[in-house]
């Protein structure tokens, strides 16, 4: 997730049971052009094998070299991104826009694979619009040419954010694909996880949003988290890989945002956020978070708000 999964948090995402991360999108040109911002995305550390890059862009020159340069950086695979709906992707050509052009979708797969001896994945859609959606054929072009998984987020293009994922057409996609399929939307518990998994009989489900508000739902989703919910401790490694990556005024500002996102459905939740948006100095901030959750220690958060969260992205 574009915004999200950088270093850090792939590391702390792998330390509490996520079992595979991929970076954020990166883009090929930038790449090539060698931007110190695009290259600093692709970084990570050695915790978090497996992990892969996730690619873009349109030229497939700068694809071929970009996903060559994600081999030598020691990556796991490279991820395609098909799934981004934002304009300034998909008016060149890039991301979901493949999804209506099933050729250039082929040579985009061909000429990142074409120097690669790791796997490559591919993140797609179900289809550009409701009238459109080809997640079938996109499968057997996938498995053609030798693609190892292809992820559905299960929304099209035109969908958005909006509506609910729709599991059933994954499952129907499931059903007859050559090529092992991921699931993808919507997932908010480590139950939902299961059954999901269980009624689409996908090859496995990847979670966004979800462990956003959850830190503990891949630890959960496996059985591995035990006991209460340690607060303290989940926040302190939080920070720690926080502070191993960035300076300070970065970490405040991640350390405020996943404070307040973790804090749904606790006790005192809405005060929480209040103060956290209000308070200036960087010790107040850190005190107010450590302070609302040792009072929390234990607690499993509820989060019955049904509120919109994060409705936009690149994928
Ligand atoms: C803030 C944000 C950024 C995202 N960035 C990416 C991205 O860079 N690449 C991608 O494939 N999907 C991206 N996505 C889409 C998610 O990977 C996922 O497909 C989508 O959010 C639905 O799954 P979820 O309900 O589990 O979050 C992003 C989503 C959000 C909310």
């Amino acid at each position: 997730m574009a915004g999200i999964t950088d270093r850090p948090f792939r590391s702390f995402m792998r330390e509490m049971g996520c079992g595979v991360v991929i970076s954020e999108l990166v883009s090929a040109t930038g790449l090539k052009y060698a931007s110190a911002k695009t290259r600093k995305l692709m970084e990570f550390d050695p915790t978090q094998h497996p992990v892969g890059i996730q690619l873009f862009g349109e030229t497939l020159d700068h694809l071929r070299d970009a996903a060559q340069m994600v081999e030598q950086a020691g990556a796991d695979f490279v991820d395609l991104n098909f799934g981004c709906p934002v304009p300034k992707v998909v008016n060149k050509g890039a991301g979901s826009a493949c999804l209506k052009d099933l050729n250039k979708l082929r040579d985009v797969i061909r000429a990142a694979k074409s120097l690669l001896s790791i796997p490559l994945t591919v993140k797609i859609r179900t289809g550009w619009d409701q009238n459109t959606r080809n997640s079938d054929q996109v499968a057997q072009v996938a498995y053609d040419e030798g693609v190892t998984w292809v992820a559905i987020h299960g929304r099209t293009r035109a969908a958005a954010y909006t509506g609910l994922a729709d599991w059933d057409y994954i499952r129907e996609v499931k059903r007859t694909s050559p090529v092992p399929i991921l699931g993808n939307g919507d997932i908010g518990s480590s139950f939902q996880a299961h059954s999901r998994l269980l009624e689409s009989d996908c090859d496995g489900v990847m979670i966004g949003r979800g462990c956003l508000k959850n830190p503990r739902i891949f630890l959960e989703a496996n059985n591995l988290a035990v006991g209460e919910v340690e607060w303290s401790s989940i926040l302190r490694r939080l920070r720690e890989h926080l502070e191993a990556f960035y300076e300070e005024r970065m970490i405040l500002l991640q350390m405020r945002k996943f404070a307040a996102w973790y804090s749904a459905g606790l006790p005192g939740a809405a005060q929480f956020r209040k103060d956290l948006f209000f308070l200036q100095g960087r010790q107040e901030v850190l005190d107010r978070i450590d302070r609302f959750y040792l009072g929390n220690q234990g607690l499993a958060a509820l989060d019955t708000s049904h509120e919109p969260f994060l409705m936009g992205g690149h994928g």
